[in-house]
């Protein structure tokens, strides 16, 4: 079983179904209301346990009730929880959203107060044959991402943050991918291909980006591929991009192909946002096998 480790941030969502927005000083009611797990590395983690591989997540935690609940439901679903830090007195990142049942949203994020502590242990990557960092605490992942063995695989999840930061954690990744939106804040481009062009990405055997039900485009050698996604009729999207990473950093971790590995993932995130369904929905092996199997 191959070893990812995922570092970067656990988020405690609270979801409430309301019949429209707020637009104004009133109150609602919700008709429906669940809780789920979030955060970039947190939900690559869950993907990539579900997936057969051994995750790791790396990150703080507050000691607070959604702390708590965050570190049971990874534990229950499969990811080594070893080297968490729990922060006393620490706020757990939290959102809340409302949804509407034309699936329109409100979220409020509150990033919280837990941090991880300033030095990242150095034994982290010992025994690990993937690291996968979000942006969430840049100097951090950067220290990560400079300390792992050269022969390891590192894999970037290049979705936002401070544009002067997310640029220096591309230039430290092996395998930057980026979100649409993590690309054009990157390079101020809105041409996915112009902006490819314009990244400083020397460490980097390819660069990416993901485009939702469009799919990925991936610059390798200089040539440019384009991976559809399978067309499912996607119940909810959320986290799919954290699915692709979690997958792409697996996959890699099992030597397959860039191409490969990016269809491995194309299809454990379309498999994501055809379940819906928090992190409870995630894909097993077997589904995204047998889709691999059908052509699209
Ligand atoms: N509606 C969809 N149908 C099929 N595949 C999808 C769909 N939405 C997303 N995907 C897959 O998931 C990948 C990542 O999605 P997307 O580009 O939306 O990530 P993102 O912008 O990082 O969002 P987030 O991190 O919030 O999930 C896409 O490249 C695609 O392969
Ligand atoms: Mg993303």
């Amino acid at each position: 079983m191959k070893r990812v480790l995922c570092f970067g941030i656990a988020v405690f969502d609270r979801i409430y179904e309301v019949e429209t927005l707020p637009t104004g000083d009133e109150k609602y009611t919700a008709t429906g209301y669940r809780e789920s797990g979030g955060g970039v590395a947190a939900t690559a983690a869950v993907a990539v346990a579900r997936l057969g591989g051994h995750a790791a997540f790396m990150g703080a935690l507050g000691d607070d009730p959604a702390g708590r609940w965050l570190a049971a439901e990874m534990s229950a679903l499969g990811v080594a929880l070893d080297v968490v830090q729990y922060v006393a007195h620490g706020r757990t990142p939290n959102a809340c959203a409302l949804v509407a049942p034309d699936g329109g949203r409100c979220l409020i994020i509150d990033r919280g107060t837990a941090r991880p502590a300033s030095a990242a242990p150095d034994s982290a990557c010992a025994n690990v044959d993937a690291l996968l960092v979000d942006h969430r605490f840049p100097d951090l992942a950067a220290a990560l991402l400079i300390g792992a063995p050269r022969t390891m695989p590192r894999i970037l999840d290049a979705e936002g943050g401070d544009p002067e930061a997310l640029r220096h954690l591309v230039a430290l990744a092996q395998y930057p991918i980026f979100s649409s939106t993590g690309l054009r804040l990157c390079t101020g481009q809105d041409d996915p291909l112009a902006a490819l062009s314009r990244v400083s990405a020397p460490q980097a055997r390819c660069l990416a980006v993901t485009r939702g039900a469009a799919g990925s485009l991936w610059l390798i050698d200089g040539q440019v591929h384009h991976v559809a996604a399978p067309p499912v009729a996607a119940r909810d999207t959320t986290g799919c991009g954290d699915v692709f990473h979690g997958a792409v950093a697996l996959a890699l971790a099992e030597g397959q192909h860039l191409l490969d590995a990016a269809r491995f993932a194309t299809a454990a995130a379309a498999l994501k946002a055809l379940n819906g369904d928090g992190w409870r929905g995630m894909p097993d092996r077997q589904a995204v096998q047998a889709l691999l199997k059908e052509s699209w």
